[in-house]
């Protein structure tokens, strides 16, 4: 048997027909840029999650600049955010000239809320929580403390589509809420797309200004902006995708149950633990492996299961941020780095197929 780790194909097949009519209706519009399809998934998208505004745009890494941008976040500032993510986060802040400040991770994997505050300076603007793996993070801990400090709190929700914390939906408790439709996430598009969701207008019409080129009306440029759009096509892609969004992270969460009914007896290994009051979407399922990690990726090769490590080095651990790392303790995460490992995790995963990774891991620590 062959286990995917994700697979694309199955997510987009039973949208396949649906696509081809839209698509059809593209072409006789001839709306390429822009058009009714980007304003339907604005309004899907805020209404799915919430939240009064939701800011179409061309990737999640252009949804943390621009918000950064628009939080008038600027050379000299420091932006507070965990080391244990994915490089946009800290690619973004550098891109507009602040400085990151990065702080160790918590047993969730997400930024140890208790250890913020040591962290804040003069010049800390802001804190990037990320919501890492669909799982929700110590948010209003967090927002306790940047409210202290007159922070903003750019809310990294690339991985939790629909995550809850304290049944509210994680990217409405900060300042904004950045989101990714790359497409291996939980909604994912056919190529690369983004999003910004947050309550207040004013922020909303800046936002939505700074990414068309500083205009809200044709040639009336009132600031200066980027061009940072969602592709029609991606769009229409995510309209139909976006009606089945709570049931995938149904499947997700019924996975990972499954998961951790077939490896609890196994002490070799850490499940992840979902944080109280939370509602994980597993956009991945991580355990750590406490030994042996390389030899069981090699075992679960030849047993034809793919699996994948999010991420091999820590930030602080990769060459542009080193710099970064010194006179400061990273224990957690830098233990996570050697002994995390992502399991196939996506809405089409079989029984068998859960069984079959699971049979094998268990087997590989008995051996
Ligand atoms: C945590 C996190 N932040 C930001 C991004 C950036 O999103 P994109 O790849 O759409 O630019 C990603 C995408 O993988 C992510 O996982």
């Amino acid at each position: 048997m062959k286990v995917k780790f994700n697979n694309l194909y199955l997510q987009n097949k039973i949208f396949s027909k649906n696509f081809l009519i839209s698509f059809k209706s593209i072409i006789k519009r001839s709306d390429f840029v822009g058009g009714k399809e980007v304003l339907l998934f604005e309004r899907k998208f805020r209404k799915i999650c919430h939240s009064k505004y939701c800011v179409s745009v061309a990737n999640g890494t252009d949804a943390l600049i621009i918000s950064l941008k628009c939080l008038d976040i600027k050379h000299g500032d420091e932006v507070i955010l965990p080391a244990h993510t994915w490089v946009s986060t800290a690619g973004a802040i550098i891109a507009v000239g602040a400085k990151p400040v990065f702080v160790d991770t918590d047993e969730f994997f997400t930024i140890d809320a208790n250890k913020i505050e040591a962290k804040i300076t003069k010049k800390t603007k802001a804190i990037i929580p990320v919501h890492l793996y669909g799982q929700p993070c110590k948010i209003e801990e967090i927002v306790k403390v940047s409210k202290k400090y007159n922070l903003k709190i750019i809310e990294d929700c690339a991985q939790a589509h629909l995550t809850k914390y304290k049944n509210k939906i994680v990217g409405n408790f900060g300042d904004v809420g950045t989101f990714s439709f790359f497409p291996a996430k939980n909604i994912g598009a056919m190529g690369d797309a983004g999003a910004i969701i947050c309550n207040d207008k004013n922020l909303y019409n800046k936002l939505k200004k700074f990414k068309n080129h500083g205009s809200l009306k044709k040639n009336d440029n009132e600031t200066y902006g980027i061009n940072s759009r969602l592709d029609t096509i991606q769009a229409c892609i995510l309209n139909k995708k976006i009606s089945r969004i709570k049931k995938f992270n149904l499947q997700r969460i019924y996975f990972s149950k499954l998961y951790k009914k077939l490896l609890c007896n196994n002490s070799s290994i850490e499940l992840p633990i979902n944080r109280k009051n939370g509602i994980h979407t597993y956009h991945q399922f991580v355990i750590k492996v406490k030994k042996d990690r390389e030899a069981l990726i090699k075992f679960l090769k030849k047993k034809n299961i793919e699996t994948g490590i999010h991420y091999p080095k820590m930030l602080v651990n990769l060459k542009p941020y080193r710099i970064f790392k010194i006179g400061s303790d990273f224990r957690n995460c830098l233990k996570y780095e050697k002994q995390i490992l992502s399991l196939p995790m996506h809405p089409f995963l079989t029984h068998k197929e859960i069984k079959y990774v699971c049979n094998a891991i268990n087997l590989f620590f008995t051996k």
